[in-house]
């Protein structure tokens, strides 16, 4: 077993850490504050290659593995959770989708600008009545023949606003339950289709969540992915993946916040001292790191496996739920070590703290997390 990096990963992980001080650190906290989404670092992403890493170059993408797209998201996300989230559902849910199951057409058209970072997908799964319950949707896609009557509303799109192309999963046939479920190329601008509120969220606030709506949207045939019917098996496929960037994002959200405890407790004298040599500072850095660490090794669990072409969708669910549980002790304990500072915006842990939450609830709850696992347990 080896657990040293490549030259090339080590690489991909220095350029991603001076992207996010270089180029994310400067405006972060007022992105945070207005809720404006990183426009031009996002752009930044695409031309650094950041927003399709695992796509074929010659579907315009970097061509790397796995394991170097969660180096990149946890440098990332060290800094912006909410650039971070960006990257994580363009790479690996729309890029992944498109270019696992889509036709070669639609990997031309929809692929090679997103790969590019050119163009900017989302995910549309969520219904205000199916969140963790997936199969309920209640958005439905009406087969008229060479095209869908596309209907219903989504709910918490990432990227609702900033995307220009969007898999919406619909309900073709009632009757067939999950098995009538669809997955549509929606294009932004197309008739019947309009982007709804901006949510106003406790953390991730630079990106842009929105709820859509449908309405009597005329989907061409040729715009769905996969065979017909196909559509929820491509959402838990690519959810499957999809936990693995989130994973990283926990992660890095963890581990920035270590880095920031870190330097502050060793500029920050009490009683004499620098902090971090009173043991009550020194005991929760180390218990700390031992979580990151821990954390660390299940991500790169998990994208190893992707990478070698083995199951993974276990592992993916634990490394999430576990990366998602210590990024909430974790951040919590960065603002104790920094006391009154930690709760100000200005030393960025209580941002990371507030971004910390949402890597519990999106792509799967932690107890949609668990299903997953206990499910694989038992069928193993
Ligand atoms: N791969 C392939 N097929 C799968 C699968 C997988 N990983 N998981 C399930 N399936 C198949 C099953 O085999 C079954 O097919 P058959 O009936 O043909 O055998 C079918 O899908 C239905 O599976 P279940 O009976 O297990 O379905 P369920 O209703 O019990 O639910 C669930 C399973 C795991 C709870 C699922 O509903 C789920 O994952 N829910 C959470 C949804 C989610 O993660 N939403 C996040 C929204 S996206 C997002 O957050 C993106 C963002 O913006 C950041």
């Amino acid at each position: 077993m080896d657990f040293k990096l490549t030259e090339e990963h080590e690489m991909i992980r220095q350029a991603a850490r001076d992207f996010a001080r270089n180029e994310l650190l400067p405006g972060v906290i007022d992105r945070d504050n207005d809720q404006k989404f990183p426009t031009d670092q996002v752009k930044m992403m695409g031309e650094l290659g950041f927003m399709g890493m695992m796509v074929d170059p010659k579907y315009g993408g970097g061509g790397m593995d796995a394991v170097s797209y969660v180096l990149a998201m946890e440098e990332i996300s060290k800094i912006d959770a909410s650039a971070s989230v960006v990257m994580s559902v363009n790479n690996s849910l729309v890029c992944w989708g498109l270019e696992k199951f889509g036709t070669e057409e639609q990997k031309q058209k929809y692929l090679v600008p997103l790969a590019k970072g050119e163009k900017i997908g989302a995910f549309c799964l969520s219904e205000p009545e199916a969140g963790s319950d997936a199969t309920s949707q209640r958005t439905t896609a009406i087969d008229k023949g060479d095209h869908y009557v596309l209907n219903g509303t989504k709910n918490w799109i990432t990227n609702g606003s900033s995307a220009s192309i969007y898999l919406v999963m619909a309900q073709t046939d009632a009757e067939l339950g999950h098995r009538g479920i669809n997955c549509l190329i929606v294009e932004r601008g197309m008739d019947g289709f309009v982007v709804g509120k901006k949510e106003d969220k406790m953390g991730i606030r630079g990106s842009d969540t929105h709820s859509l709506m449908f309405q009597d949207v005329i989907v061409p045939k040729a715009n769905r992915l996969g065979e017909n019917g196909f559509g929820f098996k491509f959402a838990m496929k690519v959810l499957s993946g999809g936990r693995i960037g989130i994973a990283a994002q926990a992660l890095g959200i963890a581990s920035g916040a270590l880095e920031f405890a870190l330097k502050y407790s060793q500029e920050r004298k009490a009683f004499g001292k620098e902090i971090y040599k009173h043991q009550a500072i020194a005991f929760k850095l180390a218990d700390m790191a031992t979580e990151v660490d821990a954390a660390r090794l299940l991500v790169l669990r998990s994208a190893w496996l992707k990478d070698q072409g083995l199951p993974f969708e276990k592992e993916s669910a634990q490394a999430k739920l576990f990366a998602s549980t210590i990024a909430q002790t974790v951040t919590n304990e960065a603002v104790q070590i920094h006391g009154g500072y930690g709760y100000v915006k200005e030393f960025h842990v209580e941002r990371l703290m507030r971004d910390a939450k949402i890597t519990q609830i999106y792509e799967g709850t932690s107890e949609i997390q668990k299903i997953v696992i206990s499910r694989a347990l038992l069928t193993e």
